[in-house]
């Protein structure tokens, strides 16, 4: 298991009340927030029958399963069997739970106790995150390594990129953008973006 922080998501693109399926270290999670805004990272598996939780819905603070209901708590205790309504579930019924932090305006998930923090992201704001069907060399895309990301410019603005790997030679890159580039600025940057993802796929056809 990898002892420091992967980026996940953009914060803005996790809403609350919202779950969504990510993958760390070729571990399948559920990542979601809760209506105060809470984020948690779940092992992507109800342990009653095994559905995705990801599929899951947000009431509140806590998660239930799309199957037969399984409300689990922030804790990842269940704390609800809906089929069985004046029933205490026992404690060993509980979803096995992940660290996760936002930084940066970037969620980051660490399945083992990390060494450090995040990067440290001041000045820079989220620009877009997008998924390659490649992997991703940032060398090549020119970019050079500072501070824990990947950092250079992409139409001119000064970016810094955050790599996520995937399963099967796949990757997604969060990307941030100089805070005081201009609106239009930023549109080219991410149009840079779709380009670094275009270079990266068509390097592997
Ligand atoms: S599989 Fe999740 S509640 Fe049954």
């Amino acid at each position: 298991m990898l002892p420091y922080w992967t980026p996940v998501a953009l914060s803005r693109d996790l809403a609350p009340l919202v779950v969504m399926p990510v993958v760390v270290d070729g571990a399948e999670l559920a990542l979601w927030r809760s209506a105060s805004g809470r984020i948690a990272a779940w092992a992507d598996r109800c342990p009653h029958r095994g559905m995705r939780l990801s599929h899951g819905f947000v009431r509140g603070e806590a998660l239930s399963c799309i199957y037969h209901g399984w409300s689990y708590a922030q804790s990842g205790q269940c704390q609800r069997i809906p089929a069985h309504p004046d029933l205490e579930p026992p404690e060993a019924i509980r979803v096995p739970v992940h660290r996760a932090m936002e930084s940066g305006g970037v969620i980051w998930v660490a399945l083992a106790e990390p060494a450090a923090l995040p990067p440290a992201l001041a000045g820079l704001v989220p620009l877009r995150s997008v998924t390659l069907d490649a992997p991703f060399d940032p060398a090549a895309a020119g970019l050079a390594e500072s501070g824990g990301a990947w950092r250079g410019t992409l139409a001119g603005v000064a970016v810094a990129v955050l790599v996520q790997p995937l399963p099967e030679n796949r990757c997604v890159l969060h990307v941030l953008a100089d805070g005081a580039a201009t609106p239009a600025a930023l549109v080219d940057a991410s149009r840079g973006v779709e380009t670094l993802r275009r270079q990266a796929e068509e390097a592997l056809a």
